[in-house]
């Protein structure tokens, strides 16, 4: 990853953009033992810097895909005390998961500490699909499926539905299972969009998120990311 030079420095912590330009400027800034005088180099992750004597730690970032359970919320401490999805994960990293999920819903949940690609995947404006699963409490009617194709509108705005399938329907104890390809991430959106049409999700799970799935992971479970699954990430969002 390519990054400039003041950025990369002062994202370090020792010392702020403004203080890493004028050090830069004076000369006393080496990239693998060259001194670098001109503000916006682009140096990469590997490159050695030395800003005023001291060497630079290089960053090492973590990946995790977990198959978060129910009763466990999707952030790095609570309040209450309760479980988070961090305690799950044996790191010293200070890791945090990538968006949320709901206390109640479980599956895909990605956590790093690599906050440039965190931003990248959540900005409103990133359009990384995520699929769920959803167990409802009755079987879907057609004329309700068509209005979730079309795309219902929430707060004004239109629910961006790429994909819905019904997958299995229980006519017996009046329930189905719907899967749903969204395109967005507003909290609690799939709740959400199945309460306008007056149904309630019984269970809801996480299957996908942008080309990552859950594999043979079992709740609780968790695996690293390969270097080539977070290219691609960092690939999928900046090509969008
Ligand atoms: N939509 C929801 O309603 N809940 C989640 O946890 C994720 C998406």
């Amino acid at each position: 990853m390519e990054e400039r030079l003041q950025k990369k420095i002062a994202e370090s912590g020792i010392t702020s953009r403004r203080n890493a330009e004028k050090l830069i400027q004076e000369g006393k800034v080496l990239v693998n033992g060259e001194v670098v005088a001109k503000l916006g180099t682009k140096v990469k992750d590997k490159d050695e810097i030395i800003v005023d004597g001291e060497l630079l730690e290089k960053q090492s970032y973590e990946y995790y895909l977990l198959n978060k359970p129910r009763g466990v919320i999707s952030s790095s401490s609570d309040e209450k005390g309760r479980k988070t999805v961090v305690d799950l994960i044996e790191t010293e990293a200070r890791i945090y998961p990538v968006g949320r999920l709901d206390y109640d819903t479980t599956g895909l949940i990605l956590l790093t500490n690599d906050g440039k690609l965190t931003n990248l995947l959540t900005h409103p404006k990133s359009k990384v699909p995520k699929t769920y699963l959803a167990k409802i409490n009755k079987v879907l009617t057609m004329e309700e499926y068509h209005k979730i194709k079309e795309g219902i509108v929430i707060d004004g705005r239109k629910v961006k539905v790429k994909n819905v399938k019904i997958k299995k329907k229980n006519p017996n104890n009046n329930t189905s299972f719907v899967e749903i390809t969204i395109i967005e991430g507003r909290n609690h959106i799939v709740k959400r969009l199945f309460e306008s049409l007056k149904i309630d999700v019984i269970k809801l799970t996480r299957t996908n998120y942008a080309f990552l799935d859950l594999g043979t992971l079992r709740s609780y479970e968790y695996r690293t990311l390969t270097k080539d699954e977070v290219t691609r990430l960092y690939n999928y969002v900046r090509n969008k």
